[in-house]
C-alpha cells in the first residue's frame, strides 16, 4: 500500500503521509492540509470519520466486536482480573506486580477522606437533585479541597494525583446514593477491599452491621471492569479536550461526568430501565415500541441499542447479558423487565429496520438490570458507570498530557450572513 494519499482540490494535487496503528489501522495525516491547500479543513460533525489522538490504552475492532485495554482481552480481564489490577494496567500500560498492586491500594486508602466541607457542598443539594449532578459538582469542588495543579512531568506528582482520585471518588460516589436516601454520610471500611468498600459505603445502614454479599462484590467488580475505557468516546473526548487546555485532572474529570449524563451515552443505562418499565405497565406490548423506534417522526430510540463504533455486537453487552441472568439467579430476583429485554433484543435482531442499521444491544441494553438486582437505585445507574469509566478518563487525561498534545480547538465551515453594515434600531 502507497504511504501517501493523494487529494485533489481546484485542480491542485496534495500529498499527505498514510499512518498505521499497531492493529494495522490506516489513517490520513491531515496536520499540513490547512497550510499547504491555502485554508481547506475537513468538515465531520460527530468526527464519524475523524481521529483526534494516537492512543495506546484501549482498542476497539466495531466489525469484529473486540475490545482490548493495553491488549488483553475484556474477555479475559472480566474473568480473571479485579478492577483495581484493570485501573492500574490502564493507567501506568502494564498489569501490575502483587507488590505494586497492594502499594497502590494502600495509597488509595490513604487519600480516600474527604475534606468535611465537601459535605456543606453535598447539604445545599435538595434531594431530587440528580447525582449524576452531584457528582460532577462534587468532583469539581476536590479542586478547592486538593489545590496544587498537577505536575504531569513529575510522576510523583501524577501518581499522587491518581490515587487521590481514586481513594475520594468513590466516596463522593456513595455520598450521592445517600443524599438522595436520606442515610448518614459513611465511609465504609479500610480493612476492606476496593469494591467491597464501595458497596459498604454505598448500603451499610446505621443500626446493623453490613454483611458483604460475594455475588454483589464480584458482579460489581465486573461492570466496573466492562465500564473502564473505551478510547475516545464521547465523555472521555471531553476529558481529554478540557485537560488539552492544561485545566486540572478533577476539573477535566467533572467535566467528563456531564457528558456522560446524556442519554445518548451513559445516561442510556437508566433510560433503558425507564423504557423497560414502561414496555412493562404497557403490558408488554413490545411492538408498540419497536415501531415507536422506528417512526422518524418520532424521537423514542430503543435505548442500549446501537452504538458509534460497534456494528457487529457490543463484546460488553455480551458479557453483561450472562452475568444478569447470574447474578438474578444467585440472589433468587425474578425481574420481569429481564424477560421484556431478551424479548425486545430477539425482536430487534431480527427486525430489518435495525439489521439494515447495523444495531445491536450496547452496554447499557443489560447493566441496569443487574444494577437494580442488587438494590442500586435507577437514577444511581450512571452514577455506576462513571465509576467504572474512573480509571478510563484518568488514563487518557495522563495520555494526552504525556504527549504534550496541542489544546483542542476544532475548525468550522461558516455558513451565516456575509459582511453587512450595521443598522440603527430607528431603521431596523
Ligand atoms: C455508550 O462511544 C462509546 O464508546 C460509548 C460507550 C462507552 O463505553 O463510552 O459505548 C457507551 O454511550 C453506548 C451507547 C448508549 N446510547 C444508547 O443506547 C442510546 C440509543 N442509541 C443511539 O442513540 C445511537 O445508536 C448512538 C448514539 C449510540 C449512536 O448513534 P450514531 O452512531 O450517531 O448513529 P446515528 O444516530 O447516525 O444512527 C444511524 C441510524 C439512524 O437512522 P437513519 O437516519 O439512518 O434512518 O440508526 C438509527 C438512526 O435513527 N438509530 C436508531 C437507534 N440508534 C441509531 N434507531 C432507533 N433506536 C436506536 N437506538
Amino acid at each position: 500500500m502507497s504511504n501517501t494519499a493523494t487529494l485533489e482540490v481546484n485542480g491542485e494535487k496534495y500529498e499527505f503521509p498514510i499512518v498505521t496503528g499497531t492493529e494495522n489501522e490506516v489513517a490520513i495525516d491531515i496536520k499540513k492540509l490547512r497550510g499547504v491547500t491555502g485554508g481547506v479543513t475537513t468538515i465531520d460533525p460527530g468526527y464519524k470519520n475523524t481521529g483526534s489522538c494516537t492512543s495506546s490504552i484501549t482498542f476497539l475492532d466495531g466489525e469484529k466486536g473486540i475490545l482490548r485495554y493495553g491488549g488483553y482481552s475484556i474477555e479475559e480481564l472480566a474473568e480473571k482480573a479485579d478492577f483495581l489490577e484493570v485501573a492500574f494496567l490502564l493507567i501506568f500500560g502494564e498489569l501490575p506486580t502483587k507488590e505494586e498492586l497492594d502499594k497502590f491500594y494502600s495509597d488509595i486508602k490513604k487519600n480516600s477522606i474527604v475534606d468535611e466541607d465537601v459535605k456543606k457542598i453535598l447539604d445545599a443539594f435538595p434531594k431530587a437533585a440528580h447525582p449524576m449532578g452531584v457528582l460532577s459538582s462534587l468532583t469539581s469542588a476536590l479542586t478547592a479541597f486538593n489545590p496544587d495543579a498537577v505536575d504531569v512531568n513529575s510522576e510523583e506528582d501524577m501518581y499522587n494525583s491518581v490515587v487521590r482520585i481514586l481513594g475520594k471518588f468513590p466516596v463522593l460516589v456513595a455520598w450521592a446514593m445517600r443524599k438522595k436516601s436520606g442515610l448518614p454520610l459513611d465511609y465504609g471500611d479500610k480493612n476492606l477491599g476496593y469494591v467491597e468498600n464501595i458497596l459498604k459505603m454505598m448500603f451499610k445502614v446505621p443500626n446493623e452491621e453490613y454483611t458483604q454479599n460475594k455475588v454483589l462484590v464480584e458482579a460489581l467488580d465486573k461492570l466496573l471492569i466492562l465500564h473502564a475505557d473505551h478510547e475516545q468516546n464521547c465523555s472521555t473526548s471531553t476529558v481529554r479536550i478540557v485537560g488539552s487546555s492544561h485545566a486540572g485532572l478533577f476539573a477535566s474529570i467533572s467535566a467528563g461526568i456531564s457528558a456522560l449524563w446524556g442519554p445518548l451515552h451513559g445516561g442510556a443505562n437508566q433510560a433503558v430501565l425507564e423504557m423497560l418499565e414502561a414496555i412493562k405497565e404497557d403490558g408488554g406490548d413490545t411492538k408498540k415500541y419497536m415501531a415507536k423506534a422506528k417512526d422518524k417522526s418520532d424521537p423514542f430510540r430503543l435505548m442500549g441499542f446501537g452504538h458509534r463504533v460497534y456494528k457487529n455486537f457490543d463484546p460488553r453487552a455480551k458479557i453483561i447479558k450472562v452475568a444478569a441472568d447470574e447474578v438474578l439467579g444467585d440472589l433468587g430476583v425474578e425481574d420481569p423487565v429481564l424477560e421484556i429485554a431478551k424479548g425486545l433484543e430477539k425482536e430487534a435482531l431480527e427486525d430489518q429496520y435495525f439489521v439494515d442499521r447495523k444495531l445491536y444491544p450496547n452496554v447499557d441494553f443489560y447493566s441496569g438490570i443487574i444494577y437494580r438486582a442488587m438494590g442500586i437505585p435507577t437514577e444511581m445507574f450512571t452514577v455506576m458507570f462513571a465509576l467504572g469509566r474512573l480509571p478510563g478518563w484518568i488514563a487518557q487525561w495522563r495520555e494526552m498530557r504525556l504527549n504534550k498534545e496541542p489544546i483542542g480547538r476544532p475548525r468550522q465551515l461558516y455558513t451565516g450572513p456575509t459582511e453587512r453594515a450595521f443598522k440603527p434600531i430607528e431603521d431596523r
